[in-house]
């Protein structure tokens, strides 16, 4: 008997209940919210320099007709404000974590300064954000740790700005599948926490401060496509498990202080490798004579180490590798 199934009971119980949650949400902030959100931002823009918000931002229209402004179908309240590319400055007003509907923030390539406001996802407001794209501006001061708190998020791109301070290593809460925090000045270990973040395909952490080990726990990321780590302090040697992740496309530890060896069968596990990219360390150990194995590599860039023996012969089978560095290492023979 259906009606008797504690299955069903359960599940209409989760319905009723997330109902109940979307209309609280959407009685205690209506359209007039979003409006007052959106016009602290157009307050707090310094420099519009094609006067975009200026005219396009008028309290006369719907909030929905505006420029960079996407609102829901059936609910009528902003789900999307991507302003990238405008060119403007200024900072971000707290208001903006009124936007309860919220699901793309994207303000990137503009030259927003000044800090991440507490409030912004303190209060998890805007707990339907999918995308933040804070990337390329001039926002500085430390990531705060609510915004991973934020179940939904799939993608959160810091890249070239000034964010300072460590990694918070609450990290682990969200389903990120891209997480960007590069060409920053973060400082600190990488939290191992970042392991858990198991739908991760894409990790990008060069040009900042960071130091420490790099946390075995990269090892759970399965499905890691890409993991950038070029410019930072790192010591010690590259996990082993990470030679595993037979999803990686791309590896970067250029310019760090890396040691140990590549594992000799390394691209039995890493098939589809197309960068490998370690020079500038203190890597040791022979280069694999199998490494001819990983037959998708276009780069292979090893200069700037301690490798030593010869120079693997199959090398020469590589023919999608178009950029070859194994220069200043203790190396012989020929490719
Ligand atoms: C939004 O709610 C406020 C009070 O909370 C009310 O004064 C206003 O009329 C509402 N606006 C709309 C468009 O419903
Ligand atoms: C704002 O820009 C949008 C998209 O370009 C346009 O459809 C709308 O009419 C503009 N509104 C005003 C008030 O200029
Ligand atoms: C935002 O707008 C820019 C330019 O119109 C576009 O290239 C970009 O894909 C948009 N971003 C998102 C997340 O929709
Ligand atoms: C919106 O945000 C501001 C600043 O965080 C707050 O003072 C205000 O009460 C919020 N609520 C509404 C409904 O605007
Ligand atoms: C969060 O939303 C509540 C109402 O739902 C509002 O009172 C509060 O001011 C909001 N705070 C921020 C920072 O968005
Ligand atoms: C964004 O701006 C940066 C810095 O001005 C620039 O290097 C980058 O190419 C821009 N991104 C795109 C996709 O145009
Ligand atoms: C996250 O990782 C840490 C250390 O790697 C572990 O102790 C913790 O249980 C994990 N938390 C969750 C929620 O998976
Ligand atoms: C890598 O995977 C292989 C095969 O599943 C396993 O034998 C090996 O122990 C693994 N190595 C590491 C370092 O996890
Ligand atoms: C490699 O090790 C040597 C000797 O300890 C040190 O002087 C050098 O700076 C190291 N190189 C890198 C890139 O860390
Ligand atoms: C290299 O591959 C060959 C087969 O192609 C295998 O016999 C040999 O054991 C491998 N050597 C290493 C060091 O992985
Ligand atoms: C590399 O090419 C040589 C000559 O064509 C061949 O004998 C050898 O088996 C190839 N090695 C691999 C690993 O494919």
């Amino acid at each position: 008997m259906a009606k008797n199934n504690p299955l069903i009971v359960i599940i209409t119980a989760f319905l009723v209940l997330s109902l109940m949650f979307s209309l609280v949400k959407a009685a205690s902030t209506n359209i007039t919210t979003d409006q007052h959100a959106l016009l602290a931002l157009k307050d707090h823009i310094t420099y519009d320099p094609t006067n975009r918000l200026a005219q396009n931002w008028s309290r006369s229209s719907s909030i929905c007709t505006w420029i960079g402004i996407t609102c829901g179908v059936h609910h009528h309240r902003v789900t999307v404000l991507n302003i990238s590319y405008f060119g403007l400055a200024g900072t971000l007003p707290p208001q903006l974590g009124n936007l309860s509907f919220l699901q793309v923030l994207a303000i990137g390539n503009n030259s927003f300064s000044g800090s991440l406001p507490d409030e912004l996802f303190f209060l998890g407001n805007l707990s339907s954000l999918r995308l933040v794209d804070l990337s390329y501006n001039q926002l500085s001061g430390t990531i705060p740790s609510s915004i991973f708190q934020i179940s939904s998020l799939e993608r959160l791109d810091l890249t070239s700005n000034m964010f300072d301070g460590q990694i918070p290593s609450t990290i682990s809460k969200c389903q990120l599948q891209m997480l960007s925090l590069s060409d920053n000045h973060f400082t600190g270990y990488i939290p191992k926490e970042i392991g858990n973040l198991t739908m991760l395909k894409e990790l990008y952490l060069y040009i900042n401060e960071l130091q420490g080990e790099i946390p075995h726990e990269f090892g759970n990321l399965a499905k890691l496509e890409v993991l950038l780590l070029r410019k930072n302090n790192l010591m010690g040697p590259i996990p082993s498990t990470i030679f595993n992740l037979s999803s990686l496309i791309s590896m970067d530890f250029t310019y760090n202080s890396l040691t140990g060896n590549l594992p000799p069968e390394m691209c039995q596990y890493i098939p589809a490798l197309q960068v490998l990219a370690m020079s500038v360390n203190n890597f040791t150990g022979r280069i694999p004579v199998n490494l001819s194995r990983c037959r998708n590599l276009r780069l292979v860039s090893l200069s700037y180490n301690q490798f030593e023996g010869s120079i693997p012969r199959d090398i020469g089978n590589l023919t999608l590798v178009n950029q070859l560095f194994l220069g200043y290492n203790n190396l012989k023979g020929t490719v």
